[in-house]
């Protein structure tokens, strides 16, 4: 049946709402009805903030919140709170922490925090004339905004940066007011598109107040917003020991295992198809820690792969070297541009616990933090490859989701787990070893 379109659908009551879906798209299912509502939070004032944080909100979608503990970075011991759904990330995280407290853990260091955004426009006369023009009112983007920049001045940041920059190159005309800001424990979109918007009326003011000829005065803004791309916001994180210390629960000799690791992650740098997967399994750990903390994931990802890609080809964001004496050194360098204050950190209650476990850090250990478990992430997934294989670790946790998807009892899981202790794991073998033991037909199952 086509569905009809709807007017008016964000003025609706939630309830008001959820009734429209549930006439229009299910059938007046009364079972959806009641799924919606039972993720509604007991408590009305915590529901409210869920309900206002985007629009059209009609229920709240639950991920698992995790505990990778045991991170010793810089000589400081953290219990990492990861938001994610894949089974197995928090136990390698974990897993990997442990191992590498055991052997000094991770060192990590901001390297830079500066955050970008471009007036985008279009020009018609000659180049010389409008960075002439430029360089005169240069002075009045900073002036013209200072009441925007104060309460970020105070905290020790603010505009770093202005510069005209031409693109004409690669478009007919276009040009743009590229500037660099410090927003200090702010991720600072709000800032910088404010600032932004604020420079293109300015630039827009000055040219029409100039002695510039008519056809000069003639400006197209395009557009003002930040740049997700930050290379000049990195942090560095790395761990190190003597190879003979990695090879605890593996059954490789040192060298075998630090030459197939190194190898690993050699084969990341250079073929794209590996690498797209090496740094999913990064992301793994570092967007679950960007969520738990209120961060925007989107913005981390989307940067994270155009500096993968930054040389001209995409490529592994970790890297590794074993020097002649033999000290396996592993690092990550990452751009994270990460906010403390501001956003949901301060609104969503699981995010301002997940500060508080972290002991309320700063944009620049947070940074440390996050770079730290996309490493960790890494070097578990790297480990399992190239030992064991992955599919162990990952069989062990699918097989829970299967049992619990089969509404298995805490007998029958006992079983089947004992049972697929020395076995493949597959879907259907879980199904079919389920049914024998509970004594029923496969397709019996549907009636759990
Ligand atoms: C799975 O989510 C992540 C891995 O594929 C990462 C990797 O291959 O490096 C295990």
């Amino acid at each position: 049946m086509t569905k009809k379109a709807v007017k008016g659908f964000s003025k609706l009551s939630k309830d008001g709402k959820i009734e429209w879906i549930a006439n229009e798209y299910l059938n007046g299912d009364e079972n959806c009805i009641h799924l919606l509502k039972s993720y509604w939070h007991n408590d009305k004032a915590t529901q409210k903030i869920h309900d206002e944080f985007i629009e059209n909100t009609i229920s709240n979608f639950y991920l698992p919140f995790g505990i990778a503990p045991n991170f010793l970075i810089n000589n400081e011991i953290f219990c990492i709170p990861m938001a994610i759904e894949e089974s197995s990330v928090v136990a390698a995280a974990a897993k990997s922490a442990t191992f590498w407290m055991e052997r000094g853990g991770f060192k990590a260091e901001v390297l830079s925090t500066t955050k970008i955004g471009h007036v985008h426009f279009a020009w018609y006369g000659d180049y010389e004339i409008l960075a002439a023009f430029f360089e005169s009112i240069k002075h009045k983007f900073l002036e013209g905004t200072s009441h925007l920049t104060s309460n970020m001045r105070a905290r020790g940041g603010g505009i770093k940066d202005i510069q005209l920059v031409n693109k004409t190159d690669l478009e007919p005309n276009y040009y743009q007011i590229m500037a660099k800001f410090e927003t200090c424990e702010a991720m600072g979109a709000n800032f910088i598109n404010s600032l932004l918007e604020e420079f293109s009326k300015i630039f827009q003011a000055e040219l029409e107040n100039s002695s510039l000829s008519i056809d000069d005065k003639k400006v197209l803004i395009l557009m003002c917003i930040l740049s997700n791309y930050t290379p000049e916001c990195i942090v560095r994180a790395e761990v190190s020991c003597n190879i003979e210390e990695l090879t605890e629960g593996t059954n490789l000799s040192a060298d075998e295992f630090a030459k197939k690791f190194e190898q690993a992650i050699h084969v990341a740098r250079i073929e794209p198809y590996r690498a797209t997967t090496h740094n999913k399994g990064i992301f793994n750990g570092i967007d679950a820690v960007v969520i738990a903390t209120g961060n925007d994931f989107r913005a981390i990802e989307a940067c994270g792969h155009t500096y993968a890609s930054r040389n001209g080809s995409y490529s592994s964001l970790t890297d590794v070297e074993i020097t002649e004496d033999g000290i396996f050194n592993f690092w990550i360098e990452i751009p994270l541009a990460l906010g403390t204050i501001g956003g949901l950190t301060s609104l969503h209650p699981m995010v301002k616990f997940a500060h508080q476990l972290l002991g309320n850090p700063n944009a620049e250990q947070l940074m440390k933090i996050i770079a730290s478990a996309g490493l960790a992430q890494n070097f578990g997934a790297i480990r399992s490859l190239v030992t064991t294989g992955i599919q162990k670790g990952h069989m062990k946790m699918h097989l829970l989701n299967i049992l619990n998807q089969l509404g298995a009892t805490e007998k029958e899981r006992l079983e089947v787990k004992s049972y697929f202790e020395t076995k493949v794991v597959s879907h259907q073998a879980v199904v079919e070893h389920f049914c024998k033991i509970r004594g029923i037909n496969q397709k019996d199952l549907t009636k759990n």
